[in-house]
């Protein structure tokens, strides 16, 4: 891998721990101002300096992320669909590498749609990104998009969306959490990171985080469980405590509550955005400002729980398995890797998507397989 590739790939998966806590505010590419991003400056202002890098469109960094803040940028370069189209499916690239350089990004993102109508349209796109990308060392992140049946992506599905993006040449893939995570991980040659997905209480959103590290991920890409939550600097540095710190889920959610000034909160609580459909820009509410409710941001406030890198080892998502520090001791996430690891179905039928289904189509038996036939909602 060449030098420039690799500083790149450092600057969002930290080299110091190989984990990576990228802040997704790309979603206005399809949802258009949706809640809690309407105002994109407010939102990501207080959150930048809390992440490691930050998934944008470019228009979103051209007019709301001043330059002088050294934030890494991974940029979204796919699009063309919006959540009122036909079709969430049929993406294609926006956005030129000359661009992305222009931008001197960390890395370019784009969706692929795998078991989709255009399933084939994203995946060779993906290919051709890899190809040109590569030439200026620029790192391509694939983005497993799926519809609105993410409940049913189990992890036969997303190991076989993840292990395609790889093959592909992505060098990093974001997915979602499903049970069995660690088949999707140790499946897939390069490193991946998990999408928050829709609003979910704080304390789930910590869980979530959590069990994808201890599952294998290098970290999480988050966006909605963070600036739609009611204390989005609080719930960032959480997030942050447990992918570069030691925290586990309590201890998480304990600063969660001791940043937002709530401490005796109970989890049930913290359903801020539960009834609103969280993909439906602006419906019905004009009560979309971020931090409206709170001025209770402010970062360590009372509190050493604040410090990612403590001591304690009772918090380390990843103490017991070696899957989750993917340049340690393992080398389930390295790109390029020498390890057996990488090394998909080897001994677990689990990972081979096309072993007990008929015409090794892994998705042939059930409609539900098949995400993005009619999206109307991205999750
Ligand atoms: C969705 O298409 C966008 O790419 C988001 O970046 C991604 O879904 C992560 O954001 P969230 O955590 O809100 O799901």
């Amino acid at each position: 891998m060449d030098w420039g590739l690799k500083n790149r790939i450092a600057r969002i998966i930290s080299p110091a721990d190989n984990k990576a806590l990228m802040l997704a505010v790309d979603h206005g590419y399809f949802l258009g101002p949706t809640e809690k991003l309407e105002d994109l400056k407010k939102t990501i202002a207080p959150l930048a300096k809390h992440c490691d890098s930050l998934m944008i469109t470019r228009g979103a960094l051209r007019t709301s992320v001043n330059p002088d803040y050294p934030v890494p940028v991974v940029l979204r370069v796919s699009g063309g669909t919006s959540i009122i189209g036909e079709d969430l499916s049929q993406e294609d690239i926006t956005v030129s590498i000359k661009d992305a350089l222009r931008l001197n990004v960390a890395a370019v993102a784009m969706s692929v749609f795998v078991g989709s109508k255009y399933e084939y349209q994203t995946i060779v796109n993906l290919g051709k990104l890899v190809n040109e990308a590569e030439e200026y060392g620029i790192p391509v992140l694939a983005v497993t998009a799926v519809g609105k049946e993410i409940g049913t992506k189990d992890a036969r599905y997303l190991s076989l969306a993840c292990r395609v993006a790889a093959e592909q040449g992505a060098h990093i893939v974001k997915t979602y959490y499903c049970e069995n995570f660690e088949k999707v991980v140790k499946s897939c040659p390069v490193p991946i990171i998990i999408a928050g997905g829709k609003k979910i209480p704080e304390k789930d959103a910590l869980k979530l985080t959590y069990d994808a590290l201890k599952a294998g991920a290098v970290g999480v890409d988050m966006g909605r469980n963070i600036w739609q939550s009611d204390n989005p600097v609080a719930m960032i540095k959480a997030v942050h405590s447990i992918v570069h710190g030691t925290n586990n889920v309590e201890q998480a959610f304990t600063l969660y509550k001791q940043l937002s000034g709530k401490p005796n909160q109970k989890s049930n609580n913290n359903k801020p955005n539960q009834k609103s459909n969280n993909n439906k820009p602006n419906q019905k509410s004009n009560n979309n400002k971020p931090n409206q409710k709170s001025n209770n941001n402010k970062p360590n406030q009372k509190s050493n729980n604040n410090k990612p890198n403590q001591k304690s080892n009772n918090n380390k998502p990843n103490q017991k398995s070696n899957n989750n520090k993917p340049n340690q001791k393992s080398n389930n996430n390295k790109p390029n890797q020498k390890s057996n690891n990488n090394k998909p179905n080897q001994k677990s039928n689990n990972n081979k998507p096309n072993q007990k289904s008929n015409n090794n189509k892994p998705n042939q038996k059930s409609n539900n397989n098949k995400p993005n036939n009619k999206p109307k909602k991205r999750n």
